[in-house]
Parts: C-alpha cells; structure tokens; sequence
C-alpha cells in the first residue's frame, strides 16, 4: 500500500511508541512525517529515519505551537495532508490525592497543547486533509485513579467533535484513536515504580478479552486508516482499538 504518496503529515509525540510507528508507517507508504518530541537523544536517533524529520517541541508549553506552524513552513513548505496530535501523558491517583498542579499539568499537555497546536496547523492542513486526536478507553471504563488523565481525554473526545463540524466546510476530516493498554514507554512516565506498573498490568489484563496488551504498531494501523483515503467518508468518529476491553 502507497497510501501517503507524497503526503505530509505532522505528528506530536512521535519519538517513541505509538507516534513513532505511526510516523514510520507513513513513510513506509511513500509520505514524510515531521515529528516531534523532548528528549534530545530520542529526537536525533529519529531524525536517522528516511523521510522523517525529528524537532523538539514541548507541548506543554503554549508557545509552542506557533514554533510547530513555523517549522512546517520551513520543511513542508507550509502545506501538511495529515496532523496526528498524539503527544500525552497519564498520571494516577485517586480523589483524596488530586492535585492542583497535576490537574495543570496532564490538561496543559493532553488538552491545550493539541487545541493550540490545531489553532496553528488548521490554516496549513490542505483541504480534504485529515486530522487525528489520540484520546483512550479511559475517557469512557471509570478507570479508578484516573479521574484527571481520563479527563483531559474526555475533553478531547468532545473537542475532537466539534472540529468535526468546523472543518467540515473544507472536506478535513477530524477523528480520534481511542487506544486500550498498549506496550509503549506511557506507563514509565506514569511515575509508578516498575514493581507497580507489573501489578498494574496484570490487574489490566484480567479485563482485556484478546488476553494481551496491543502494539504500538496496532494503533498504528488504526490511525493510518483515519488520515488515509481509506477514510474518505470517516469524520467526528472515535476508533476504539482496546482488545474488547471497553
Ligand atoms: N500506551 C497506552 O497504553 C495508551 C493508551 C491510551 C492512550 N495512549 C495515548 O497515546 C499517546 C502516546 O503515548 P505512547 O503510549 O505512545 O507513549 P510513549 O511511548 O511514552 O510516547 C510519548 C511520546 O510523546 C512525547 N511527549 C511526551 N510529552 C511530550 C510533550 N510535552 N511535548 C512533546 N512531546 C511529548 C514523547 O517524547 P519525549 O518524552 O521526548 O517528549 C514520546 O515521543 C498519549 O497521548 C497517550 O495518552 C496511550
């Protein structure tokens, strides 16, 4: 399949796990990603890949969303067919531990960074392009302890369709991947000890019917459909993509 021919698609987070495969399937199919990222290391070792170009980019920072728009001026030229804004962090705990500062925290980077961040792409995403939101199936499963993460998914879920509607005049279709519990880096910056994390998993795989974790790869796939032509008539939809578990 050659379904990003000569397409250009931005995508937040794309350094490692699920914004990575995703940009390594794009120009796997013949298109450029620009990605994004912070960590230096990371950002060099994927600037390495054909066809990707790696910048740093904090999207928990507000003013970095114009520095996105510059920089697709500068490598695409100022003309993107695809945005996946994919960029996020999780954070658990439960009602008696919610924090100010945690709350700012996960909605600066989950919510205002993708809003900002599509604020200052929308006038560069050609007509009839596509843009993705990753949200997860813990906007809709009550997850306990994820009152704040679940949030700010939520919160894009709804944003998500209201986009919809708003770029609709220029054929730009708005959709979400909903991914349930993939192997990526996510839960390592959860902040939860590794012995933690192990409990966690397997508390969360008694509640996954295909018995597994997903890939990175998986939602992949999914999100690849959705900026694709594949999805022509696919608009202000979320595709859950969770092995059952929601
Ligand atoms: N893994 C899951 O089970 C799961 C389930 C549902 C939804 N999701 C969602 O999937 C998305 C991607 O997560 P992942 O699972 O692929 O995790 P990951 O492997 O940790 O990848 C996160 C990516 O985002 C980048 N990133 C993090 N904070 C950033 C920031 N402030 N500005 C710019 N880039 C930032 C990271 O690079 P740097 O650290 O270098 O910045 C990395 O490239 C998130 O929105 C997450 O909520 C994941």
């Amino acid at each position: 399949m050659n379904r990003f021919q000569d397409k250009k698609v931005v995508i937040t987070g794309g350094t490692s796990g699920i914004g990575l495969a995703t940009a390594k399937r794009v120009v796997a199919e013949g298109g450029q990603a620009l990605v994004t990222g912070r960590d230096e290391a990371r950002l060099a070792e994927v600037n390495e890949i054909d066809g990707v170009t790696a910048i740093a980019n904090d999207s928990a920072d507000p003013a970095a969303a114009d520095a996105l728009r510059a920089a697709v001026d500068e490598v695409f030229g100022g003309s993107v067919d695809g945005v996946f804004l994919n960029a996020g962090l999780g954070a658990f705990q439960p009602i008696q531990a919610l924090e100010s500062e945690e709350f700012d925290r996960q909605f600066g980077v989950n919510v205002r960074g993708p809003l900002l961040q599509l604020r200052a792409l929308e006038p560069a995403v050609a007509d009839g392009g596509a843009v993705v939101l990753n949200t997860s199936i813990v906007n809709d499963v009550g997850m306990p302890g994820a009152g704040i993460y679940a949030a700010t998914k939520g919160a894009v879920r709804s944003a998500m369709k209201v986009f919809s509607n708003e770029l609709a005049a220029r054929q730009i279709r708005v959709n979400a991947v909903s991914p349930g519990p993939i192997e990526t880096g996510f839960f390592s910056a959860t902040g939860l000890s590794e012995e933690e994390i192990q409990g966690f998993a397997e508390q969360i795989l008694d509640q996954v019917p295909l018995g597994r974790f997903g890939s990175a790869d998986e939602i992949a796939s999914a999100t690849a459909f959705l900026l694709s032509d594949d999805a022509s008539f696919v608009t202000g939809t979320e595709l859950v993509v969770d092995g059952g578990m929601s």
